[in-house]
């Protein structure tokens, strides 16, 4: 991903995931799919059973993907319901039992410390984009620990180099572990909620 700044403009995506859904080409993994690199990273990481949300899922096969690994408790959500109606038509469409919901990351639906796993693909490096990216990575970050349960785990996969990135978790306000582990080419910021 590039510092164009529509990656961090809800318009943006919008369109392209209208444009995806009138393609013969609806599904995008931006770096890497699970099958591809992240499988062994989050089965070492994250139980079957863990109640999971992915934060700005778009077009992406990773929640079907881990779905048909077994991961049972999913629920994937995007702020652009173009993508929300792409992936919840195909997941009916092949009965899976996973739930795609259209919803804003920096102001989620869920009760407080209902959640074991956060998991973000691409979503703060697009936020990152945009304008007041400080302030709605905060919102982000803020929304994300509020609804994981303690102990739970915020594992972020991004093309962000430690030194833009850390700050997003390493706040005042927040009590966590912060580790940073690298998947080929990759960051991913692992933060667990003490
Ligand atoms: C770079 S794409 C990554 C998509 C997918 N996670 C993947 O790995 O292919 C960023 C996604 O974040 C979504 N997004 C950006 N800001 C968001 C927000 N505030 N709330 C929910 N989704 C958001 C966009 O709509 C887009 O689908």
């Amino acid at each position: 991903m590039s510092s164009n700044p529509s990656y961090g403009d809800k318009d943006y995506w919008d369109k392209r995931y209208e444009i995806a859904s009138n393609s013969n080409n609806q599904i995008y993994d931006w770096y890497k799919d699970y099958e591809s690199g992240l499988k062994d990273y989050i089965n070492h990481r994250v139980s079957k059973s863990d109640n999971i949300l992915v934060i700005g899922c778009g077009n992406s096969l990773l929640s079907e993907e881990m779905y048909l690994d077994g991961y049972s408790n999913i629920t994937s959500i995007d702020y652009s319901r173009n993508a929300i109606n792409i992936m919840s038509s195909r997941a009916y469409s092949r009965g899976y039992d996973l739930k795609y919901l259209e919803m804003d990351a920096r102001n989620l639906n869920f009760k407080d410390e209902s959640i074991d796993v956060v998991l973000d693909k691409g979503t703060i490096d697009a936020l990152m984009c945009g304008d007041d990216s400080s302030e709605n990575c905060d919102q982000l970050a803020r929304e994300a620990y509020r609804v994981l349960k303690p102990g739970g785990t915020m594992i972020c996969i991004s093309y962000g180099i430690p030194s833009s990135r850390i700050e997003v978790f390493d706040k005042p306000y927040f009590n966590w572990k912060i580790y940073k582990d690298r998947i080929e080419q990759h960051y991913v910021y692992r933060v667990i909620k003490n």
